[in-house]
């Protein structure tokens, strides 16, 4: 078995975010890396989404050219992955020439197979820009919700699809251009979603394992397919494949091409880790791969319904074995006491680079997994932040691991002791360790990742507790064996913890892998070892460790005040 994952690919035309984080990407990254220790063969692919309206709309805002904005953002946003710690195989670009061959092969293949029709639309155009108005160029009152700030053909807030002469009082949404538009003819091109109404119904009905928000909304799109329109009036696109006049000054649709990113990504990787064209092939036309999304809620209908239908029509492709959506994470205000949505106008976003400046990357990743929005939306909070990191991974873990470190270099020369006869209450505690081994897997294997931290968390709170009892620090002057075997106990528990933690903390993982000299490696997409199931093998008497150091320094109160000040002001976004 293959296991194949991406995370949605972000506009590169601003900086991601913590709410994007906590939707897409951590989560993604927990399982990726959960995967790689299992020794499975899992291949995590990622990138920038780079054409359509967002981009060239940020272009016009901001004075540049699309592919200044690009680079820009692509490069900005690489970079805070990768501090992030998050894994990608490969972080590529829907800008790539590579990307044009993958996403006019999609569109040959279901123009030839009869899912792509042409029809004359009515379109807004600006007679003062001398141009069409696609989606974001245009905005108006929804005829539906009566909401102000609706796209031309789609409305944000109650989610109405419409035509684009039902829009209600429209204006141009250009810099420099708010004209009122007129109704203009054009030749576009429709995917014939209806044609796979049967087959989607069908396939989303086997998976009853899938989150009910994501079943839910997939369903709901099915019972209400439409033909949509793939192509805009733009230059910033992939070339339309077609030998039609009215095909050469319009481009495919961003929708349309950003989820072939993955798999362009996937061919780019291929060439470059094997030299090798059809590499991705054993990915994406392998029954055996089992290919997962990880995505934020307003990202649903395109993973469940819509690509699915694209890659139907390619016949030889596999389908999503499980499309994973989040909900939002929302900021909590601290000066009105309310939970808002995050918006780039309000300016209350938290930036990853800024964020990781400010935090380095454990409090990060370990907070965000603590709220992450699964089942419902969530509120990023600063006192909560700190409330979790140093109540639970600071008071509670690290205090374990470093109590237990410490407490044995000082008795031990340095050592893991050698045990004596063990009792139940250790027999218990290493049961515990076997335990949490299972659980937390199996959170992690059903996409509960708050769960899966939570039991980690837990088994350090038992060992807590297992210490306390035990009282090695008394014992240690009455009966050196006895403490040895404590210790060599708790020596087994702070082994588990160094691999439990790695998927979701993997730089506390890794220093504390070279206190206890552990070595927990990066296994690659053609698989390996299941160091997973070496959590409960224990660390031998004799194995040296070394100096013991604090791994989670804790956040001072004064310092996160400092923070949401900076945050308040809209210095984080
Ligand atoms: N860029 C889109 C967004 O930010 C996500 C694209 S996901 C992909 O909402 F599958 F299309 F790549
Ligand atoms: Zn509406």
């Amino acid at each position: 078995m293959k296991i194949l994952v991406t995370s949605a690919l972000p506009y590169a035309n601003g900086h991601i975010h913590l709410g994007h984080i906590a939707g897409a990407y951590l989560p993604a990254d927990i399982y990726v890396r959960y995967q790689r220790l299992r020794g499975r063969k899992v291949l995590y692919i990622g990138g920038s989404d780079e054409y359509g309206v967002p981009i060239t709309l940020t272009a016009l805002k901001e004075g540049r050219t699309p592919k200044e904005v690009i680079d820009f953002y692509h490069n900005a946003n690489a970079k805070a992955f990768e501090r992030l710690g998050i894994s990608y195989d490969i972080y590529g670009r829907t800008s790539w020439d590579l990307h044009i061959d993958t996403t006019q092969s999609f569109f040959r293949k279901l123009y030839d197979g009869g899912y792509i029709f042409a029809r004359e639309m009515e379109l807004w155009y600006s007679i003062k820009s001398n141009r069409f108005l696609p989606d974001r160029y245009v905005k108006g009152q929804c005829p539906r919700c009566g909401y102000e700030d609706a796209n031309g053909d789609e409305c944000e807030r109650c989610g109405a699809q419409y035509s684009a002469k039902d829009l209600i009082n429209p204006k141009a949404n250009i810099p420099g251009d708010n004209s009122a538009p007129i109704l203009k003819t054009s030749l576009h091109w429709f995917l014939d979603l209806p044609k796979f109404k049967d087959r989607l119904f069908e396939w989303i009905n086997s998976h009853t394992e899938w989150r009910s928000n994501v079943r839910g909304m997939a369903l709901s799109w099915v019972s209400d397919l439409r033909p949509r329109c793939i192509t805009r009036d733009t230059e910033w696109g992939v070339p339309i494949p077609l030998d039609h006049p009215e095909a050469k000054n319009k481009r495919i649709y961003v929708w349309f091409d950003a989820p072939i990113g993955y798999v362009t990504n996937t061919r780019q990787w291929g060439i470059d880790r094997y030299n090798d064209s059809h590499a991705w092939e054993d990915w994406w036309k392998n029954k055996d791969t089992k290919l997962v999304h990880f995505i934020g809620k307003d990202n649903i209908p395109f993973h469940a319904v819509i690509f699915p239908a694209m890659l139907m029509g390619q016949d030889d492709y596999i389908l999503a074995d499980n499309v994973v959506g989040n909900e939002y994470l929302n900021i909590f205000n601290r000066r009105t006491g309310k939970s808002e949505k995050g918006s780039k106008s309000k300016g209350n976003m938290i930036r990853v680079a800024w964020a990781l400046d400010k935090l380095g990357t454990i409090p990060i990743r370990y907070y965000l997994c603590a709220i992450m929005p699964e089942s419902k939306d969530s509120d990023f909070d600063w006192d909560e932040f700190r409330n979790h990191y140093n109540g639970e991974l600071c008071d509670v873990v690290g205090n374990f691991i470093h109590r237990t470190l410490t407490m044995t270099v000082k008795n031990f020369d340095g050592k893991v002791p050698t045990p004596g006869e063990l009792d139940n209450a250790d027999i218990e505690m290493l049961n515990a360790v076997k335990e949490a081994e299972e659980s937390v897997a199996e959170s992690i294997e059903n996409f509960r990742f708050r769960q899966a931290q939570e039991r980690w968390v837990d088994l350090g709170r038992k060992a807590n507790g297992y210490f306390d009892s035990k009282q090695p620090w008394a014992t240690r002057k009455t009966d050196v064996l006895r403490t040895g075997t404590t210790l060599y106990v708790c020596m087994q528990v702070v082994k588990a913890l160094a691999i439990l933690m790695e998927p979701f903390i993997p730089e506390g993982s890794l220093a504390l892998a070279k206190l206890i000299n552990i070595e927990i490696r990066r296994q690659g997409p053609e698989g390996g070892n299941d160091i997973w199931g070496s959590i409960s093998s224990p660390l031998s008497p004799g194995s040296p460790l070394s100096t013991p150091q604090v791994l989670f320094p804790k956040l001072e109160q004064e310092y996160i005040d400092k923070l949401a000040e900076e945050h308040e002001q809209g210095l984080a976004s």
